[in-house]
């Protein structure tokens, strides 16, 4: 018998398997109501103008649409996403843009390009847990960096203490990795003059800026922000802010097509490392999205999808307030977009075990707040997704869950009652 693990990289060995997929898997059974996906609403995706841009790309472009295409992306779908940015305000050339296999890929990539074994990356407590999975498969590492508590981006002198520290050890930081936008796990918005900040620091320290953003356009509430990468390229244009978006949030996931806007000195080094993954990116699927784009049905899809989630998100704020206990302080986002809800309780709460009882007791799942940190995790915090469950369902999912957070809470006041009793009464 082979002994596998003794064959494998020391890459490999540092792989861990993501908590959310697992936790996927167990609430696949019907009767269990998930919060725990971050799954768009199936009723959001354009089926009938999906199929006709499809039947188009037979019908006009097989040829190219079934061969092997470019590494940098297909030229009809970059020139879409070119004007797609620019009427954002974005400034956009071709050779500033790579097409990828959504932004998992160019999270991947990023580590690939970036990270020597010990490396660091800087990035938020909490932060998205698919970036720290492909950190933590390069043997890179994360400084940590917690926010305000106005959630209204990191606390800056915990990151300038942080990385005089760090760079004091002699340890290497190679990127600031953020999600500005509607950040998952919490939904945290970055205000403008966090961004500046943010961006001042990375001038000063030489740093790269890792922009992720699936979520900028998902706003229900409020007025866009500037984004890093536009806050860069307006002021000193330094070209030290690389930007990720997808199709995934705005559209359908299921494409798995994203693209990177960066630097051509950059770009040009992640096509090399795209190379060897996967040689080019999906063809038919980008032709695909190129047609659907060419109709110019995007923006307006854009909006309904922001409709739906803002009456989701709404609903779900309301059914907390209603059925969460007030005894105790749990608190809750209110994010103006994305995907999801940061839910905390009291602190002495340990969330990755109140999860197994929220599913087998209530049948009701969510994602650990532990698993947004790479390390020295809190565990009182819970995210939860309103995008994907109908109105009814939010309701009765957070009745249960609300059900078994009080359970908790009131077993471990008891419990503390009865430690707490002279012995002998
Ligand atoms: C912050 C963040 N980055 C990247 C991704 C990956 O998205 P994609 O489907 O484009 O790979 C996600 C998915 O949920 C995400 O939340």
């Amino acid at each position: 018998m082979v002994d596998f693990n003794s064959m494998f990289s020391a890459n490999a060995l540092n792989m861990k398997g993501s908590v959310i997929r697992e936790l996927l898997k167990l609430t696949a059974r019907p009767e269990i109501i998930s919060f725990a996906g971050g799954l768009p609403a199936p009723e959001t995706f354009p089926v009938a103008d999906l199929k006709a841009a499809a039947d188009m790309v037979f019908d006009k472009h097989a040829a190219k649409a079934l061969q092997y295409g470019t590494t940098e992306g297909d030229a009809d779908l970059k020139a879409e996403i070119i004007a797609f940015e620019g009427r954002q305000g974005v400034d956009l050339n071709k050779e500033n843009l790579l097409i990828v296999s959504a932004s998992q890929q160019a999270l991947d990539i990023v580590c690939k390009v970036f990270l020597d074994p010990g490396n660091y990356v800087i990035a938020g407590r909490p932060t998205y847990v698919g970036a720290l999975q492909s950190i933590q498969s390069y043997r890179g590492k994360v400084l940590g960096i917690p926010f305000t508590p106005e959630q209204d981006g990191f606390d800056m002198d915990a990151l300038e203490l942080g990385y005089a520290k760090t760079i004091h050890a002699g340890d290497k930081v190679k990127y600031i990795y953020v999600i500005p936008d509607f950040q998952n796990p919490a939904g945290f918005c970055w205000s403008l003059a966090k961004r500046k900040a943010l961006l001042e620091f990375s001038y000063r320290h030489d740093l790269v800026i890792i922009e992720d953003s699936p979520y900028r356009e998902i706003r229900f509430i409020g007025e866009p922000i500037p984004s890093i990468f536009q806050l860069d390229q307006k002021g000193e244009h330094r070209g030290t802010v690389v930007n990720l978006k997808t199709f995934s949030k705005i559209l359908i996931p299921g494409a798995r097509i994203g693209w990177v806007m960066g630097p051509e000195a950059l770009i040009s080094k992640f096509v090399i490392a795209k190379q060897a993954m996967d040689l080019c990116t999906n063809v038919f699927t980008q032709k695909w999205l190129a047609e659907y784009m060419k109709t110019g049905k995007l923006y307006a899809q854009i909006k309904s999808t922001c409709d739906n989630y803002r009456e989701k998100r709404n609903h779900m704020v309301n059914m907390l307030e209603k059925y969460m206990p007030k005894r105790w302080e749990i608190k809750w986002t209110k994010p103006e977009g994305g995907l999801f809800l940061w839910l905390t309780l009291p602190k002495f709460m340990d969330t990755d075990k109140l999860v197994l009882k929220a599913i087998e007791q209530e049948k009701v799942a969510f994602v650990v707040g532990s698993a947004f940190y790479f390390d020295n995790p809190e565990h009182n915090a819970m995210r939860i997704n309103f995008s994907y469950s109908d109105k009814p369902t939010i309701e009765e999912g957070v009745k249960r869950l609300a059900r078994v957070i009080t359970a908790e809470l009131e077993a471990y006041e008891a419990g503390n009652r009865a430690k707490t009793t002279p012995e002998g009464l």
